[in-house]
């Protein structure tokens, strides 16, 4: 393991001056070295940060801690590389503790141009707590050859991908395919230099969306208008808005407005009598369906029954009421002809939420896309004969790829002579600045 290591005489000269150190700066590195091992293990950021946050972290900290960990996982396979490049060996022979220590400490070096000694020093105090002081001259080593990593030229699209915007080449061709060489560039500098926008959604059976403004400004958390959607606003601020005791009181909830066009674009042109949300949790869009809806039979059914539980959570906070039903999609507990309206926002791979879930372009894999295609199918295909004669369907996701989307309506409508298309959108953060989202309308011709 410490091979190398001959090369080079290291850190002899190097002295720690801990006192110097800034404590919120260790404390940060700390928690962004166990954000990082939990990242490795789950792929999830999200649930990685709340896991490492748990406890009452300083807001220094935390903000220095994110900020790292987003960086380190929107470039993660950029950052491995160039491990591996300067080690001349594979990240997976160091222990999970020492390659999370190197990412953290590259990510630093690389886009933070901090000095490696620094960063040594503040990885040197935390892992000497952890009483792993003989790793320590090996990260050192790497670090200082990290700095002078010698980045490669990009000769093609795929290595422009990589290198300038860190995006898996396999990811970048699928950008590319749907939106063309330079709409894939504008993809991918976009999500990586615009942060998203946090937007809310006001509970219309409680407050208008300029009342609900109003009382945010005078909170100090301006917003504006959605150009989207009429009850959406976009947050000015990055303010922890679940903390308001609006957002207590029921009065909005956290929603992109491409999940809220999903629901306008179902309801719109034909009134709702019984609507069926097929896959419902965590419960945005039957909050939403109910308040565009409220004298409609609403039910609300999922495969998983602890989401289901934070759907009832959800309506209970915002004052509305529908049938819970735990429940497979692919077989679903009612008789056909049944409803006059089906919202099917399928389980799909979240390709769409790149922006928000920047660690989503490493850690996803082709074949879960092949069972997620088959599943989607089976959803739909079941679903339909739940429809009245001339009721309406909308199948939604918030993935960008066509196999989940454009293909599966294709697919469906050849085989489906009674199935009419009636309108079909895609939305993405450089375009409309939202979430990835794709929704078709298909109404149900009489026989
Ligand atoms: C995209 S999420 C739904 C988000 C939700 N509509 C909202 O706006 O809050 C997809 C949901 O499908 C559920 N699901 C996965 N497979 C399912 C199946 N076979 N039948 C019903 N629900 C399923 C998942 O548990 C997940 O809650």
């Amino acid at each position: 393991m410490f091979l190398r290591f001959r090369d080079e005489p290291l850190g002899t000269h190097l002295t720690v001056n801990h006192k110097a150190m800034n404590p919120y700066y260790i404390h940060a590195i700390d928690r962004a070295i166990a954000i990082t091992l939990h990242l490795e293990a789950t792929g999830d950021l999200h649930q990685s940060l709340d896991v490492a946050f748990r406890e009452n972290i300083p807001t220094q900290v935390r903000a220095i801690a994110t900020g790292l960990s987003y960086t380190l996982a929107s470039r993660w396979g950029v950052v491995n590389k160039v491990l591996e490049e300067v080690q001349g060996e594979n990240l997976t022979r160091s222990s999970s503790l020492l390659r999370a220590a190197l990412r953290v400490g590259a990510t630093e070096v690389l886009w933070q141009s901090k000095h490696p000694i620094e960063v040594s020093q503040a990885l040197g105090r935390v892992l000497r707590d952890k009483t792993c002081r003989k790793i320590l001259p090996r990260i050192r080593w790497v670090l200082k050859r990290v700095a002078t990593f010698s980045w490669p030229r990009p000769r093609n699209f795929q290595e422009h991908a990589f290198w300038t915007y860190f995006f898996p080449p396999q990811m970048a061709e699928k950008l590319k395919y749907l939106y063309g060489e330079p709409g894939a560039l504008h993809f991918m500098a976009f999500v990586n230099q615009e942060k998203p926008t946090t937007t809310i959604r006001a509970n219309r059976t409680r407050i208008s969306p300029e009342e609900l403004a109003q009382r945010l400004a005078q909170k100090g958390t301006p917003t504006k208008p959605s150009p989207l959607v009429e009850d959406f606003l976009l947050l000015e601020t990055t303010h922890p808005v679940m903390r308001l005791e609006e957002f207590q009181e029921g009065l909005f909830t956290i929603q992109d407005p491409a999940s809220g066009l999903a629901v306008v674009r179902l309801l719109e042109g034909k009134p709702a009598s019984s609507i069926l949300d097929a896959c419902a949790a965590p419960g945005r869009k039957t909050g939403y369906l109910r308040g565009l809806a409220p004298e409609a039979l609403l039910v609300a059914g999922d495969l998983s029954f602890s989401r289901l539980l934070k759907t009832r959570e959800e309506l209970r906070r915002l004052g509305h009421r529908a049938h819970l039903v735990a429940a497979d999609g692919s077989c679903p507990p009612f008789k056909n002809g049944t409803f006059t309206h089906i919202l099917l926002d399928a389980p799909c791979s979240g390709s769409g939420t790149l922006w928000s879930h920047p660690e989503r372009r490493w850690f996803r894999k082709d074949q879960d896309l092949e069972n997620l295609v088959q599943t989607q199918k089976a959803i739909l295909e079941a679903l339909f004969p739940l429809l009245i004669p001339g009721g309406r369907i909308l199948y939604a996701t918030c993935s960008l790829w066509r196999e989940e989307n454009e293909d599966v309506i294709q697919d469906f409508l050849e085989s489906h002579p009674r199935a009419r298309l009636i309108s079909q959108e895609r939305l993405a953060p450089h375009t409309h600045g939202t979430t990835g989202f794709f929704m078709a309308l298909l109404e149900k011709n009489l026989p």
